[in-house]
């Protein structure tokens, strides 16, 4: 008998660079950890990993070395917290590895997915655009955080990137994390505009997930290198991405029957209109 599955695999995507992907990796995953749930972290930015400058720290392996040096996946995870909190780090400036191809790229998952298997949640925090390596990582997760900002050359990327998912990996569902805005008006705006592109030219539902104000606490952690919801727990940011976590906390409960069906990550290309596929 196979085991079933329990872990929720989250992409977190975006057109446009800069919008904050690994700011709210970081905190999301910080806020899973906080409700009880063990999360993983893997910096899956494979060309300018940046979690560990983050997080100021220097970690001894990386992704990389899982394929080049064949050191263990448990021996490249950093604890993060007490509180069940990892993260896999990866190496900047390795431009051979930003394009994986498919044969590296499975070779390393299958070297992952027993890993994988000990946590409620994998965020995948990716590089920005339409890069090969970016595009199978994010269809390959179960759900994809799409994060844009209120400006309106983050909005036509965040449409470039869902269509290139949607026409060409199958990838169906979408829920979106409008970030730096200044009220809710501004982000459900914004996110209509986007619903509105995808519904008409796509034909299909994205779904709103929330919204991310804009916080100076968010700058000021990065400078102090230390998670924002841990530094400024009472921020507007960390409250707003406390909420986030537990949607999906609520998420997870209610879509446990078809996780439990999944393969952590699947094998891109599936007609399914979610995608947990059979293993
Ligand atoms: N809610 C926010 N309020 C204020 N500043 C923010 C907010 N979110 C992110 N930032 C700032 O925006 C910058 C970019 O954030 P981050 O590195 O998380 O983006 P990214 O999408 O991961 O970028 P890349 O595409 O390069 O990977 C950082 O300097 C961060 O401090
Ligand atoms: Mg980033």
């Amino acid at each position: 008998m196979t085991a079933t599955n329990s872990t929720m695999s989250i992409a977190i995507v975006s057109g446009k660079g800069g919008v904050g992907k690994t700011n709210i990796s970081l905190n999301l995953g910080y806020a899973l950890s906080q409700l009880g749930h063990p999360t993983l972290i893997m910096d899956a930015d494979l060309g300018l990993a940046n979690l560990d400058v983050l997080l100021g720290i220097s970690p001894e392996y990386n992704i990389q070395d899982v394929i080049t040096k064949d050191v263990a996946p448990r021996d490249v995870v950093v604890a993060i917290n007490q509180q069940g909190l990892d993260l896999l780090p990866a190496a900047s400036g390795i431009a051979d590895l930003v394009d994986l191809d498919e044969d590296v790229q499975s070779l390393l998952l299958t070297r992952l997915k027993p890993l994988f298997h000990a946590y409620d949640y994998l965020l995948l925090d990716l590089g920005a655009g339409i890069n090969p390596t970016v595009l199978s990582f994010a269809a390959m997760a179960q759900e994809r955080l799409v994060v844009l900002t209120p400006e309106p050359t983050s909005l036509t990327d965040s449409y470039a990137l869902i269509k290139i998912l949607t026409t060409e990996h199958g990838v169906k569902n979408f829920q979106v994390i409008v970030n730096m805005t200044d009220s809710t008006q501004e982000a459900r705006q914004t996110f209509d505009r986007l619903f509105a592109a995808c519904h008409h030219f796509l034909g299909i539902k994205i779904q709103y997930l929330g919204l991310v104000r804009h916080d100076k606490a968010v700058t000021e952690s990065v400078r102090k290198q230390e998670p924002l919801v841990k530094w400024a727990h009472r921020s507007p940011a960390a409250l707003n991405i406390k909420t986030i976590a537990e949607s999906l906390h609520k998420q997870r409960s209610l879509l446990a029957h078809l996780i439990a069906k999944s393969s952590v990550l699947r094998v891109p290309y599936g007609a399914h209109a979610r995608s947990y596929s059979q293993k």
